[in-house]
């Protein structure tokens, strides 16, 4: 059992990782500045409202609560603002994540479990993705995530840190007791843009491109449901040993295009969903899967969810019990 300090525990992934360990009888607590996070996705009375540029508010944090192991979720995901305003990014990301590690460090708190992301890799030229690709990300989202990756293989050289960087690629889905799920502001995710459509509460969906070098002319990217992603952060929580550098993807290992993730909307919801076929948005790679084997074999992780409309399906029931997201409750 582990004292854990879970930064953006009040996001979409975060939350469904806070009520996984919960769940496991782990002591958790959620550091999140409710920027974008939201209160009513953590248990209220797991909640710190705060910053990571307030250095002094972790050092009082990680010693009151005797935290021993931190796992590091806040951040700004969104890779259009990042290239337009780099500066918010590596100032979040980045800078703030390095104040965090120093804190961390003050007090030897030495297992730290990283959100990277499949934007570390950029644009790829072989499929599917494993570990050994090489990272050369193509935006400051990208770039801000991978600097971090670096900064902590240092710091496991250094000082001995056990620490895993797991590269998520497409996080989707809700917890399937429907209590939690995916409410961004603005809401720029597939999955969700398409169910909004779906329920006319968005007039249609635009297709970024239909003229991709794949099956359908539309983007591939490999969709993971987001309680997966969960279990392999206490996985590699639960396995790491000091010292210790984990790099994992997490994805199923198989692509959907575009127009396959509308269509298995459209058989979850029964509902005809407005399409607009539009141009191919900037820095979008034609195709995302990854290779998940090295945690399969290291960790014994599986995803339990391995079809796009059973990913659907969970996003769809959080989306019908939560018509206006959080704002409901
Ligand atoms: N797409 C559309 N129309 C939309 C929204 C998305 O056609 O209205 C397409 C995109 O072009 C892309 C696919 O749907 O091909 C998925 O797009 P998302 O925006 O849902 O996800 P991304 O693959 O762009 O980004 C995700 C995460 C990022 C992360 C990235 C890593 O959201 O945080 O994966 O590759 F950096």
């Amino acid at each position: 059992m582990s004292n854990i300090l879970v930064t953006g525990g009040a996001g979409y992934i975060g939350s469904h990782a806070v009520k996984l360990f919960l769940e496991r009888g782990h002591h958790v607590w959620v550091y999140d500045s409710l920027v974008y996070g939201h209160r009513a996705a953590v248990p209220a009375d797991r909640l710190i409202v705060g910053d990571l540029n307030e250095p002094h508010r972790i050092d009082q944090v990680l010693l009151e609560k005797r935290i021993d192991a931190c796992v590091h979720f806040a951040a700004f995901t969104y890779v259009g603002e990042s290239v337009t305003n780099p500066a918010k990014y590596y100032q979040n990301n980045l800078v703030n994540t390095l104040n965090l590690m120093e804190c961390l460090r003050k007090q030897k708190v030495a297992r730290f479990i990283f959100s990277s992301t499949a934007a570390t890799y950029g644009m790829p030229e072989t499929m599917p993705i494993t570990e050994a690709t090489p990272q050369v990300p193509i935006n400051p989202y990208g770039a801000s995530k991978l600097a971090v990756e670096r900064a902590l293989a240092d710091y496991a050289h250094a000082y001995q840190w056990g620490f895993a960087a797991l590269r998520y690629f497409n996080a989707s889905g809700a917890h399937p007791d429907g209590t939690i799920g995916e409410d961004h502001t603005p809401e720029t995710h597939l999955i969700p843009l398409i169910i909004l459509a779906a329920m006319g509460k968005r007039p249609q969906i635009e297709i970024f491109g239909t003229d991709y070098p794949t099956p359908d002319g539309t983007c591939v990217r490999d969709y993971i449901h987001v309680c997966d992603l969960a279990e392999a952060h206490l996985l590699a929580l639960e396995k790491l040993q000091p010292g210790q550098q984990m790099h994992y993807n997490l994805g199923i290992g198989r692509g959907y295009s575009v127009r396959e993730v509308i269509a298995a909307v459209e058989a979850v919801t029964g509902k005809k969903v407005p399409i607009k076929e539009g141009p191919r948005r900037a820095g979008d790679p034609p195709v995302l899967v990854a290779s998940s084997d090295k945690i399969q074999k290291e960790l014994g992780w599986k995803p339990r969810y391995s079809d796009i409309k059973a990913i659907v399906e969970t996003a769809w029931n959080w989306h019908k019990a939560h018509p206006k997201g959080y704002k409901d409750k």
